[in-house]
């Protein structure tokens, strides 16, 4: 299964995608992961992408659709199939994916959007904790982790995005309403887009997933 999971900032594509990795045997590539990944290592790509996450914006297409080839080609993990979290960002992006598609005979299943108001996200966004190594994540309130600010699974410290902050999230919102909802309608005019309620609870919005999966939506 070849899946993409779009929404806005906070809308629960790292929360849920590990669930979707684990129960179809498929890879999953967060672009906001690898990136982050790219910081902690100080990279010069890293050291470039920081200043541009933590504005809000976006970093190149080049860049990104390379990025997302290069584990197209060479994960072997991504063999079975993948689910793209937080690409394509751009109308260019998803046209280089189509492109890199094409060229495999290997098209998209389903381009699947988590609908939810802006409103809602400042309080996920700012309550968020995450494993940096892992990409997992938890909520303050929502979703606490087992032990005060440690991961459940490697007991390791959790931490807070440098671009969890209400003042940054308003401008990876509006970077999204300008960028990303045009991708959104790109794949509307396909037979693939398939939107969801995300502001269910998170069990709610699992099970409109696999009933995506299982065909009854
Ligand atoms: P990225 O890391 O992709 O960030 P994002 O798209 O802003 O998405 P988030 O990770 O904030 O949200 P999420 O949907 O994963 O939410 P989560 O499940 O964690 O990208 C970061 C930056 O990298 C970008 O701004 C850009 O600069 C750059 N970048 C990345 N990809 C790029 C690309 N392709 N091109 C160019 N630049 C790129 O949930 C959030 C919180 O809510 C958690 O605390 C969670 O526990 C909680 N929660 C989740 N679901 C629910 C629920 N149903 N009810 C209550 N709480 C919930
Ligand atoms: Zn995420």
């Amino acid at each position: 299964m070849r899946l993409v999971l779009m929404g806005p900032p906070g809308a629960g594509k790292g929360t849920q995608a590990p669930a979707i990795k684990d129960k179809y045997c498929i890879c999953h590539l967060a672009t906001g992961d690898m990136l982050r990944a790219q910081v902690a290592k100080k990279t010069p790509l890293g050291r470039e992408a920081k200043k541009i996450m933590d504005a809000g914006g976006l970093v190149s297409d080049e860049i990104m659709v390379n990025m997302i080839k290069n584990e197209l080609d060479n994960n072997k993990e991504c063999k079975n199939g993948f689910i793209l979290d937080g690409f394509p960002r751009t109308v260019t992006q998803a046209e280089k994916l189509d492109e890199m598609l094409s060229t495999n005979s290997t098209p998209l299943k389903h381009a699947i959007e988590l609908q939810i108001d802006d409103a809602l996200l400042v309080a996920r966004i700012t309550g968020r904790l995450v494993h940096p190594a892992s990409g997992r994540s938890y909520h303050k309130l929502f979703n606490p982790p087992k032990k005060n600010m440690t991961d459940d699974v490697t007991g390791e410290p959790l931490i807070q995005r440098s671009d969890d902050n209400e003042a940054t999230l308003t401008k990876r919102l509006t970077t999204y309403h300008q960028q990303t909802t045009p991708v959104v309608q790109y794949y509307q005019k396909t037979g693939i887009w398939k939107p969801i309620d995300a502001s269910q609870e998170p069990g709610q919005v699992w099970k409109s997933l696999l009933n995506i999966f299982e065909g009854k939506q």
